[in-house]
């Protein structure tokens, strides 16, 4: 056994009575890959002070509005990894809450426009809320939000009014719902602070897949935090939150004979929740 494994059981020895069980569980796992990330990668001082110097950096971009290391998590995929993880068999697959979004948002009628005119083409999106035997659920609540046609969410934007383009909508008896936004557009992330400087020296982009936001939930449910986005968007293979599924991706079909005259595009979009 090499000095370096003695260390990391002698680590894991210190930590071995941790008394909550998941608590000791997860510190073992953190203490075997973090040791391991420095033998596989032969980590030199510098570029271990370098690593702190620059978590340092991302909690001093931390404030009340900002949330720099729920950002990291997003870049570097661990907040997708841990939607997989917790995903619910069967039930509409989850992903990235982001940083915009906003409760209380105002509870509006089936087919309310969430926006205004000035925010982009106008989309209709309906579909069902169905458990995942099938059944549909009446009474679920569709909690959405999204930014408006200059990338940018009412809560970045002076000249947007509160909780435009958000609103909670309620399935019907036949677990139906709709509700009319506008087609959203790509944005990119926040990159003033230290997550962007990780990404320009990765070498990536800073653009989001367009997307509208969703939270389904209904009593005896569990929630599910997703998004509709595009299928014609440019960003679907390279969204830089890892946050796509291909399960999640929807047409924006322009409107034909039959569809409402004031929308643009219409967008079919059922959601699955799995019982509590
Ligand atoms: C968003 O979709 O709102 C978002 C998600 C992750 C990082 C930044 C924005
Ligand atoms: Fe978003």
């Amino acid at each position: 056994m090499t000095d370096a494994q003695k260390l990391t059981d002698e680590v894991l020895r210190a930590s071995a009575a941790t008394p909550d069980p998941r608590l000791r569980e997860l510190l073992a796992a953190l203490i075997r890959h973090l040791h391991s990330f420095a033998a596989e990668t032969g980590l030199t001082h510098q570029e271990w002070l370098a690593g702190l110097e620059f978590l340092t950096a991302v909690g001093r971009k931390c404030d009340d509005q900002r949330q720099e290391f729920v950002l990291l998590s997003d870049v570097l995929g661990l907040s997708a990894q841990v939607d997989h993880v917790n995903a619910a068999p069967g039930a509409t697959e989850p992903t990235v809450l982001g940083p915009f979004y906003r409760p209380g948002a105002p509870h509006r009628p089936p087919g309310a426009h969430i926006g205004r005119p000035e925010d982009g083409a106008t989309a209709l999106i309906r579909g069902r809320v169905a458990r995942t035997g099938g059944q549909p659920i009446a009474g679920a609540t569709l909690d959405v939000w999204q930014c408006s046609a200059n990338g940018l969410y009412d809560t970045q934007d002076p000249d947007q009014p509160p909780f435009n383009l958000r609103g909670v909508f309620t399935t019907g008896a036949d677990g139906g719902y709709q509700f009319r936004t506008v087609r959203p557009v790509s944005y990119p992330i926040p990159v003033d602070g230290p997550v962007g400087a990780l990404l320009r020296a990765s070498g990536r982009h800073h653009w989001r897949a367009s997307h509208v936001h969703a939270i389904v939930a209904a009593a005896g449910y569990e929630p599910v935090t997703t998004h509709i986005f595009d299928a014609a968007n440019e960003y679907l293979r390279s969204d830089a939150v890892f946050g796509v599924r291909d399960s999640l991706i929807r047409e924006f079909r322009p409107v034909g004979p039959g569809d409402p005259d004031d929308v643009s595009f219409m967008v079919d979009a059922d959601f699955v929740l799995a019982g509590s």
